[in-house]
């Protein structure tokens, strides 16, 4: 089996960044990456609170550390194309910096 090249992590809470639970974002993920061949050397994982709720549906992508935020499903083909083949960051997603691991706002 080849070596992976990315993970791309998909926060999965169920109430949170996943409303209905049932990890919609993650299969839409899977499915892409599979019609364009990339897996297993790029893989989409289910993930829990990745401690960005407010920017949810939150998306991690390493190696690169690239967190995206409000990710939706029309955003799937999109991330996959420009991040994972071509490296470009997709700066509309991005979540800056001086917001990530920031405490909650109430
Ligand atoms: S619930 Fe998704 S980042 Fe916290």
């Amino acid at each position: 089996m080849p070596k992976f090249e990315s993970h791309i992590f998909v926060c999965c809470k169920a109430g949170k960044c996943d409303k209905d639970g049932k990890e919609k974002l993650r299969s839409a993920f899977k499915k892409e990456l599979k019609h364009r061949g990339l897996n297993p050397q790029v893989r989409a994982n289910s993930s829990g609170c990745l401690d960005q709720c407010d920017e949810g549906p939150t998306v991690v992508i390493y190696p690169q550390a690239i967190w995206y935020g409000g990710v939706k499903l029309d955003d799937v083909e999109r991330i996959i194309e420009e991040t994972i083949v071509g490296g470009r960051i997709i700066e509309e997603l991005v979540i800056p910096d001086e917001r990530l691991n920031c405490k909650k706002k109430d």
